[in-house]
């Protein structure tokens, strides 16, 4: 099947999205990147020209897909901060929902019928059962969670009254950086744990607060499941070709289906860098749940993809060039 067809990359200008446009743009597809800059960078985008633009514009949006000759639209642009998400519900509902379904007119309108979407797994909630399956009780404990769960809904919707093809993808913790050192993690405020560590370890913040030591786990720290972002990147491609080749809408879990702990994470990056990393112990951060681990089976049988990169190793060793590159655009951003 011929891959030749333009792809528009909504938050293409973000740390997942980037890193998919790259992939996209190796497979074979062009990319056209929809952002409008309010949290990623203009340095990360390389693999196609950026269209700056609001994703409640259902004008602009569809103006650019039939101008571009958009066949595809991979989603990622929201907002993705969970705590921001409990002080401010209402901006998260507009950006992420009210943005979503501005995205879907625009792309009834244009006739672009497929869709692939950046869900999560923090719409499980206190998963009952873990590792986690597809069919565990959804439960958001964040607005933030709950504005992918609704835009799930509203694609289930769409695919069924207006036939579009659509696939959500729920990662677990995305982490890593690109191999060739071409993109990076670089968000603003930094609360994911292994650029936290990092920034410490680099003295770009005192020091990486680590949340809670008493939870049901074996070391007391919260356990999760990393995911590379090239591995989250190589599946959006197959999960695109998927929904080319005819197959059902669906909703995947891309995680590994292995469990680390914070305290193991820490030890390992320590190992990695070769010095101790500053480290702030507090008390559990409300919302956390002891344990999320993908059972991610699903994924792996339907789009054929096996995470190849993701050990703890590798996701260490790439996030540590990246951040630690002098000249990384991210090395000036706050944490
Ligand atoms: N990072 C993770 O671990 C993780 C885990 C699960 C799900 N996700 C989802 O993956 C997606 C990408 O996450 P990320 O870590 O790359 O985030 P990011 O903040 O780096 O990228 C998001 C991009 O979307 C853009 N954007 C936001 N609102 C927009 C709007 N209204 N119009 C146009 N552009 C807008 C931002 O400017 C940014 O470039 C998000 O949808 C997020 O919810 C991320």
């Amino acid at each position: 099947m011929s891959s030749q067809i333009t792809v528009l990359v909504t938050g293409g200008a973000g740390y997942i999205g980037s890193h998919t446009a790259k992939a996209l743009a190796r497979a074979g597809y062009r990319v056209v990147v929809y952002d409008n800059l309010s949290r990623g960078h203009r340095w990360a985008v390389r693999w196609g020209p950026l269209e700056e633009g609001e994703l409640l514009d259902t004008e602009h949006l569809r103006k650019v897909m039939v101008a571009e000759r958009v066949g595809a639209v991979l989603h990622f642009a929201a907002l993705i901060e969970v705590g921001e998400s409990m002080k401010t519900p209402e901006t998260f509902f507009r950006n992420n929902v009210s943005g979503s379904l501005s995205l879907l007119n625009a792309m009834r309108d244009a006739g672009v019928r497929r869709i692939v979407f950046s869900s999560t797994c923090a719409l499980y909630g206190f998963p009952e059962k873990v590792p986690i399956a597809e069919d565990t009780p959804t439960a958001p404990l964040s607005p933030y969670g709950e504005s992918k769960l609704m835009v799930e809904r509203l694609l289930h919707w769409e695919g069924i009254c207006h036939g579009l093809q659509w696939m959500a993808l729920r990662y677990f913790n995305a982490a890593g950086a690109d191999a060739d050192g071409e993109s990076g993690e670089s968000h603003s405020p930094e609360t994911h744990l292994i650029p936290s560590l990092l920034a410490a370890a680099l003295g770009r913040r005192p020091a990486c607060p680590i949340f809670g030591g008493d939870y049901p786990t074996p070391d007391g720290t919260c356990i999760r499941d990393y995911i590379h972002v090239t591995d989250l990147a190589d599946a959006h491609v197959l999960a695109l070709r998927h929904l080319q080749e005819g197959n059902p809408s669906t909703v995947l879990n891309l995680g590994t289906g292995d469990g680390f702990s914070v305290n193991q994470i820490l030890a390992a990056a320590e190992r990695i860098i070769g010095k101790p990393i500053p480290i702030s112990r507090q008390g559990r951060r409300p919302g956390d749940p002891p344990r999320l681990v993908a059972a991610p089976q699903k994924a792996f049988e339907q789009l054929n993809w096996k995470p190849a990169h993701s050990s703890i190793e590798n996701i260490i060793e790439t996030a540590w060039k990246w951040s630690s590159h002098a000249h990384s655009p991210a090395a000036s951003l706050s944490v």
